[in-house]
C-alpha cells in the first residue's frame, strides 16, 4: 500500500522530504528499494539507493540422463555491489511435467508449484522426492545452482530459483529435459483398452513413464507418425502425423500432433506414449541354440542372469545405445519385437524403428531380448 502512496508522490516531486517513519523500507515493483536512511530525528528523506537484486541462470533448459547429477544453474548478485552481505534466502521450486493437476491448472504461474528446497545459511531443507537429492552448489558467492542426483524418469519440468531477502524477491527459471524415447503402447488386450491410470501403470511396468507433450512433440519432430491416440502426463489425449493422410484427422490438416484434448481419466480408454531413458544395464539378445516360447524365454534370461527386457528398455537400447538386431524376441509384456537402427531388406520398413509383431500366443517361438 505504501509503495502504491509513493510513487505518485515521488513521480510529483522527485526526492523530497516525506514524513515516514525511521528504518521503514519499501520494495518497489521494477526491482529497486527506497530506503528511508533517517536515524529518528531525521525530516526522514528518502534516498534512491539505487540497489537491485539480480537472479540469472546462464541456461534456461538443461537436459540430462536418467540416473546421472545435474546441476541448474542458478546466481545472484547485487547491483551496485553492497559493502555489507545481506541475509538471503532461497526457494527452489518445481513445475512437474508429469503428474499434472486433477484440475485445470490454476491461473498463477506459481500457485501449482511444489518446494524442492529451501535455504538459509547453512541450513537448509529438502522436500518429497527430492529429501536426501539435493544440495546448493556454492562454488562462488552467489552460486545457488542446485545439483540433483540419481535423476528421475519423473524429474523433468521446470525449476524456479527464488531469492528473497527481506526487501526483494526474484526469481528465474529453468527447464530440465531428459535424454530418452517416446514409444506408443497398447494393451495385450488390444487397442484403446487403457483409462488413464492403467496408462500409467503400462508405461510403469514397461520402466517407463507418461510421456508430457513436450517429449511427444519432440517424437513428433524427429518423425514419430502414429495414428492411434494416446494419453500424455497430463491427462490429454493426442497422436503424432508427419504425412497426413485419410483417418487420421485427413488430408486437409497440416501434419501435427492432432489433439483430443483433456479427457476423462476413469471412463475414457485409448493407448498410451510412454517416455524412457537410458539406462543402466544392457539389451542383449540372448544366443540359444533354439527358439523359445514365452515362459521358456523368461527362464533362458534367468539362467542367463538377466531378466527378460522390458518394451521401455528395449527402446531406450535402440534409441540411445544403437541397438540393431534383425532378429524378433520375446519381451517381458508378452509383446515380440526387434530394433533396428539401419533399415535393411527383410527388416521391415525403409526406416529405423522398433518392429512389432503384436502379442502373439505365448506358445509360439521366438528370440529373447534379456536385460541385465
Ligand atoms: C517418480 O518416480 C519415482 C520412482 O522412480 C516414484 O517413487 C515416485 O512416486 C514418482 N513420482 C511421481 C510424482 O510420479
Ligand atoms: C549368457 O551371457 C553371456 C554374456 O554375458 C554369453 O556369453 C553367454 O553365451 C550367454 N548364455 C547363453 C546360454 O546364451
Ligand atoms: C513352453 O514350453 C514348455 C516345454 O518346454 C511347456 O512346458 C510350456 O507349457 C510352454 N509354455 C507355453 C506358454 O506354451
Amino acid at each position: 500500500m505504501l509503495v502504491g502512496l509513493l510513487r505518485p508522490l515521488l513521480a510529483v516531486c522527485g526526492l523530497v522530504q516525506l514524513r515516514v517513519a525511521t528504518a521503514l523500507h519499501y520494495n518497489h515493483n521494477n526491482g529497486f528499494y527506497y530506503h528511508d536512511v533517517g536515524d529518528g530525528n531525521s525530516n526522514g528523506e528518502i534516498y534512491f539507493n539505487g540497489v537491485r537484486l539480480y537472479v540469472e541462470s546462464p541456461q534456461s533448459s538443461v537436459s540430462a540422463t536418467r540416473g546421472s547429477s545435474v546441476t541448474l544453474p542458478c546466481h545472484f548478485h547485487y547491483e551496485p555491489e553492497l559493502s555489507a552481505p545481506r541475509r538471503t534466502r532461497v526457494k527452489w521450486s518445481w513445475l512437474p511435467a508429469n503428474g499434472a493437476p486433477a484440475h485445470p491448472v490454476p491461473s498463477s504461474a506459481f500457485a501449482s508449484e511444489t518446494e524442492v528446497m529451501v535455504a538459509m545459511g547453512n541450513r537448509h531443507r529438502s522436500y518429497g522426492g527430492f529429501r536426501g537429492r539435493v544440495r546448493l552448489r556454492r562454488s562462488a558467492p552467489g552460486d545457488l545452482s542446485l545439483v540433483i542426483n540419481e535423476l528421475r524418469l519423473n524429474d523433468t519440468g521446470r525449476y524456479r530459483c527464488e531469492v528473497i531477502d527481506g526487501l526483494e524477491d526474484e526469481s528465474v527459471t529453468v527447464e530440465l529435459e531428459m535424454r530418452g524415447v517416446v514409444f506408443p503402447y497398447y494393451s495385450n488386450k488390444g487397442r484403446y483398452r487403457l483409462n488413464f491410470l492403467a496408462a500409467q501403470q503400462a508405461c510403469q511396468d514397461q520402466d517407463a513413464t507418461l510421456a508430457t507433450f513436450e517429449q511427444l512433440f519432440t517424437a513428433w519432430e524427429e518423425g514419430l507418425d502414429w495414428c492411434n491416440a494416446g494419453w500424455l502426463a497430463d491427462g490429454t489425449v493426442q497422436y503424432p502425423i508427419t504425412a497426413p493422410r485419410a483417418g487420421c484427422g485427413g488430408l486437409d490438416l497440416a501434419p501435427g500432433v492432432r489433439s483430443y484434448g483433456l479427457r476423462h481419466r476413469l471412463l475414457h480408454r485409448f493407448d498410451a506414449f510412454c517416455f524412457s531413458a537410458s539406462i543402466k544395464g544392457t539389451v542383449y539378445f540372448l544366443q540359444h541354440p533354439t527358439k523359445l516360447n514365452f515362459t521358456e524365454a523368461v527362464r533362458a534370461c534367468g539362467e542367463n542372469s538377466s531378466h527378460i527386457a522390458k518394451v521401455g528398455q528395449l527402446y531406450a537400447a535402440w534409441r540411445l545405445a544403437g541397438l540393431d538386431r534383425c532378429d524378433a524376441g520375446w519381451l517381458a509384456d508378452g509383446s515380440v519385437r526387434y530394433p533396428i537402427v539401419k533399415a535393411r531388406a527383410n527388416c521391415g520398413p525403409p526406416e529405423p524403428g522398433v518392429r512389432s509383431f503384436g502379442f502373439p500366443p505365448r506358445q509360439q517361438k521366438f528370440g529373447v531380448y534379456c536385460y541385465r
